[in-house]
């Protein structure tokens, strides 16, 4: 028998003779609310068995029925299941709709890669080894953040990686909008932002720190509030809330280049280097009147409960200089214009929650006043020390991002030819063996938990979707891995045992993922623009 090779690792698999043979003759089984995931399975079946299964609402006089079923009774956890593989019938119970889609996903991964491809390869029977698998994730939050603000990915690109992010179980996709770098999302009330902030006339080439030169080339692009709907509503049919972030009151250059009143200084572009630019947002009213419009587009079009707010990385230079953002300060009986940041953060945190939304920011919104206790804190800074402990102590919910095991804009080993890259490495088998709740962690006693964890694409350095999926695979599966399973199954069986089998199915796919042996030699840095530093 085969090895079962499912990423990530369910909580429980157990062999059992035989086979279950899909073929034009199986129906999938469901009524009322599991009709769609009968769906998800038709549709994703469909391309590469080249079999339209029918949907029935009863397996009466059905030969081999695959039955899709929601039964509180016999799942408790709202994104478990059980998945049942037998001669004569396969089960799929759980108790939502979105449980009954990770069943879905794991069907798949039991299947021939081949079938995951977008046309049949070959004739003949599909074999399905008897199983049963009963799972449940760790985390309820499992994500996957892409960076469309450094570079603009197109849409086709981001369903994909819905796609892609589904099969790995995960739940949430968080969009980075903006940046100083560009603005993408479409607000109809303030239209330069997506005629002016979305592009930039070039871009640096080299190292993220040591500026080589630029490439002449425009960049840009932005998302039609409808491209978002899109979006969100495709990722909602996968069982993915799509969080948006509009990151403030730093990290705003691009919305500066587009309303320099915002800004305390004069008008700036839209930066054409990396790092992080010292122009902010003024503490003015236009500034605080922006941040409402753009929030209430946001809620508009994303359904999420959570809105990510950013917070990270503000340089305060700005405000010390201007008389205006010090008098202001002391008007709203600030202790200094550090506190300015807090003061931002908590103007957008209680509109989000007039519109019923929780807030989410990345750690530094702990500093200089920091943020009311339902904010989620994303704890990405790795360098400082018991930094989750001491977030989930003040009584915040916590997703672990921490940059040195979730950052996979990081190099990818040690190899002279891998692509420019953020300047540190996170390997596959460092991701692989990440706790996102070390034993340390599980003895605080704060208010706060662990919600879960995600995966960071930052895109200084992925220009198109082949290099993302370089970057992003295979460490996403260690991510995902991390994400669902628990420490103890993962270390009894270590994601390597699986890696083969997930990349033929990344094969199959189409994913330009790096090879265990390093990158090939078209995915190489080379001497040139992609040298790595
Ligand atoms: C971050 O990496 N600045 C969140």
């Amino acid at each position: 028998m085969d090895r079962i090779d499912v990423v990530p690792l369910p909580q429980v698999v157990l062999r059992r003779p035989g086979a279950f043979l899909l073929d034009g003759e199986v129906a999938l089984v469901a009524t009322g609310m599991a009709v769609p995931a009968a769906w998800l399975l038709h549709d994703l079946l469909r391309p590469g068995t080249g079999y339209a299964l029918r949907i029935l609402s009863t397996d009466d006089g059905v030969t081999r029925p695959v039955v899709l079923k929601l039964d509180l009774s016999r799942v408790a956890h709202p994104e478990g299941y059980l998945l049942d593989v037998q001669p004569d019938r396969v089960d799929l119970v759980a108790a939502t709709v979105q449980g009954l889609g990770w069943a879905v996903q794991t069907f798949r991964q039991l299947l021939p890669s081949r079938t995951l491809r977008s046309a049949p390869v070959a004739a003949g029977p599909i074999e399905v080894g008897c199983v049963s698998v009963a799972d449940e994730p760790r985390f309820p939050w499992r994500g996957l953040m892409l960076d469309v603000a450094r570079h603009f990915m197109r849409k086709d690109f981001l369903l994909r990686m819905v796609d892609l992010a589904a099969l790995h179980r995960l739940n949430v996709l968080h969009l980075h909008l903006n940046d100083d770098q560009g603005w993408r999302l479409e607000v109809p009330s303030w239209p330069r932002l997506t005629e002016a902030g979305c592009w930039r006339p070039e871009t640096a080439t080299g190292p993220t720190v040591a500026l080589i030169g630029h490439d002449g080339t425009p960049h840009g692009g932005f998302y039609r509030i409808d491209d978002l709907r899109e979006i969100v509503g495709y990722a909602a049919g996968r069982g993915l809330t799509v969080v948006p972030e509009m990151g403030i009151p730093g990290h705003t250059q691009a919305a500066l280049s587009a309303y320099p009143e915002l800004g305390t200084t004069s008008p700036h572009p839209v930066r054409t280097r990396w790092g992080h630019s010292p122009h902010v947002l003024a503490p003015c009213p236009e500034a605080l009147e922006f941040i409402i419009d753009v929030l209430d587009v946001v809620t508009d079009v994303f359904p999420s409960p959570f809105v990510h707010i950013g917070g990270d990385e503000c340089p305060r230079d700005e405000w010390r200089a201007s008389g205006y953002a010090r008098k202001r300060a002391a008007e709203l009986g600030l202790p200094s214009v550090d506190s300015l940041q807090s003061w931002f953060l908590r103007a957008a945190i209680t509109h989000l929650a007039s519109r019923q939304r929780r807030a989410v920011g990345w750690d530094q919104v702990m500093e200089d006043g920091g943020v009311p206790g339902d904010t989620v804190v994303m704890c990405w800074r790795d360098w400082v020390p018991n930094l989750a402990a001491m977030t989930m102590a003040a009584g915040h919910d916590v997703v672990q991002c921490p940059a040195d095991a979730t950052y996979l804009d990081h190099y990818q080993s040690d190899h002279p030819g891998e692509p420019v890259a953020f300047p540190k490495t996170t390997t596959l088998t460092h991701t692989a063996g990440y706790d996102p709740v070390p034993p340390e962690l599980m003895a605080v006693q704060g208010a706060g938990v662990v919600l879960g964890t995600q995966a960071h694409l930052w895109t200084e350095h992925m220009s198109n979707p082949r290099q993302v999926e370089y970057m992003a695979f295979p460490r996403l599966a260690a991510v995902a891995e991390a994400a669902w399973t628990g420490m103890d199954r993962r270390r009894e069986h270590p994601l390597d045992a699986r890696l083969l089998g997930y990349l033929s199915r990344l094969d199959a796919l189409g994913v330009e993922y790096r090879p265990p042996t390093g990158p090939l030699p078209w995915q190489e840095g080379g001497s040139g623009a992609r040298c790595r530093d």
